[in-house]
C-alpha cells in the first residue's frame, strides 16, 4: 500500500508494476469487483480545467463505491485566497481522501502532509503521475511491454509529462528519447539527480522518432503558459506528422494524454489514425485511477 500519490519521482519499480497490474484487473472486473471505499467521502480540489482526469475520478471514486466531491477553486475559499494549508487541516478531518489538480508541487505536498489523508496528485506544474500510469498501461496492452522498446517524447522538455516519464523511464529502464527545443530542455541540475542514462535529449524531433517503438507527444504550452507565444514559437518543425512518423519502427504507436492541439504538436491525420490507442489511453485513466486509489492505505491504517 502507499500513503500518497505526489509523483511518479517518489515510487519505484515494484509499486510501478503493481499498481499497473492492479489497474489491469480492475479494467478486466469492471462492474464485478469489489468497493473498498464504501462509506468514504473524497475531496477533489481543482484549480485547473479538466475533462478526463475529472470525470475519470468522479467515476472512479463511485465505482469504488465512494463519493466524490468536486470543489472547484472558484467555489470554495481557495479561490479567495484561503491558503491551501488551512484548507488541508479543514478537509482532512471531513473527508477520506483527496484528489488535487493545481499548479505548485509544493501545495499537494504540504496538503497530504497537513491534511493526515490519502492525497492524489491529479496534475501539477512538475508532474502528472495519473496520466504516466494510464500510458504505462496503454503500451503494455498495445504492445506487450516495453523491454527493448525506444520510447520517444516530442515537445516540451521539462513539462509535467515529460518530468513524470522521464522518471518512470529510470525505474523500469525502457529507452526514452526526448526531443525538445534547447529552451525547454531538462536542466542539468535535473538530469544529474535523475541520473538515468536510458533518457537522452536531442533537439531534433527526426531523430528521436528513428526506429521508435511509441511516439508520445503533448501540447506545447501546459496550462497557465497560455500567453507564452515565444514560447510556442521554439516548435517549428515538432509537430508529430506523417512526415515525422516515416521513420518510427513497423507496428509504432502514438499516444497523446489530450487536449490536442491539431495542427500544432499533432497533425490531425496522425490523431485520427491512432485514435483507437489515444482514446484507449484516455479511457485507461479510469482504470489506472481506480487502482491508486485501492493501493491507498486509509487514514490511521497501518499494515498488519
Ligand atoms: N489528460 C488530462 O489530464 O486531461 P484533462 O486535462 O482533461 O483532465
Ligand atoms: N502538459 C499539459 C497536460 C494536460 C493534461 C498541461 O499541463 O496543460
Amino acid at each position: 500500500m502507499i500513503d500518497h500519490l505526489l509523483s511518479i519521482e517518489e515510487l519505484n519499480a515494484d509499486v510501478l508494476t503493481s499498481l499497473l497490474d492492479s489497474a489491469d484487473l480492475l479494467k478486466a472486473s469492471r462492474g464485478r469487483h469489489e468497493k473498498p471505499l464504501a462509506g468514504q467521502s473524497w475531496a477533489m480540489i481543482f484549480t485547473k480545467s479538466s475533462t478526463r482526469t475529472r470525470v475519470s475520478f468522479e467515476i472512479g471514486i463511485r465505482e469504488l463505491g465512494g463519493n466524490p466531491m468536486f470543489l472547484s477553486k472558484n467555489d470554495i475559499q481557495l479561490g479567495r485566497g484561503e491558503p491551501i494549508r488551512d484548507t488541508a487541516r479543514v478537509l482532512g478531518r471531513m473527508a477520506h481522501g483527496c484528489v488535487i489538480r493545481t499548479y505548485a508541487q509544493r501545495d499537494v505536498v504540504d496538503f497530504a502532509a497537513l491534511s493526515g489523508i490519502p492525497t492524489i496528485n491529479a496534475l501539477t506544474d512538475d508532474e502528472h503521475p495519473c496520466q504516466i500510469l494510464a500510458d504505462l498501461m496503454t503500451v503494455r496492452e498495445k504492445l506487450g511491454g516495453w523491454h527493448g522498446r525506444r520510447i520517444a517524447f516530442v515537445g516540451d522538455g521539462f513539462s509535467n509529462m515529460t518530468r513524470s516519464w522521464m522518471w518512470a523511464a529510470k525505474y523500469l529502464g525502457f529507452e526514452l528519447v526526448i526531443a525538445s527545443p534547447a529552451s525547454c530542455r531538462p536542466p542539468p541540475v535535473f538530469l544529474l539527480e535523475l541520473d538515468a542514462p536510458n533518457v537522452t535529449i536531442t533537439e531534433d524531433p527526426v531523430e528521436a522518432i528513428e526506429g521508435a517503438d511509441v511516439i508520445n507527444t503533448d501540447v506545447w504550452l501546459s496550462m497557465g503558459q497560455e500567453n507564452q507565444a515565444e514560447k510556442e514559437a521554439e516548435f517549428g518543425g515538432f509537430e508529430v506528422n506523417d512526415r515525422l512518423l516515416a521513420g518510427a519502427a513497423d507496428g509504432h504507436i502514438v499516444l497523446h494524454c489530450l487536449p490536442a492541439y491539431r495542427g500544432k504538436e499533432i497533425s490531425e491525420r496522425v490523431l485520427e489514425a491512432h485514435a483507437d490507442t489515444i482514446f484507449q489511453q484516455a479511457e485507461n485513466r479510469l482504470h489506472a485511477q481506480k487502482a491508486v486509489l485501492v493501493a491507498l492505505r486509509p487514514a490511521g491504517a497501518t499494515d498488519s
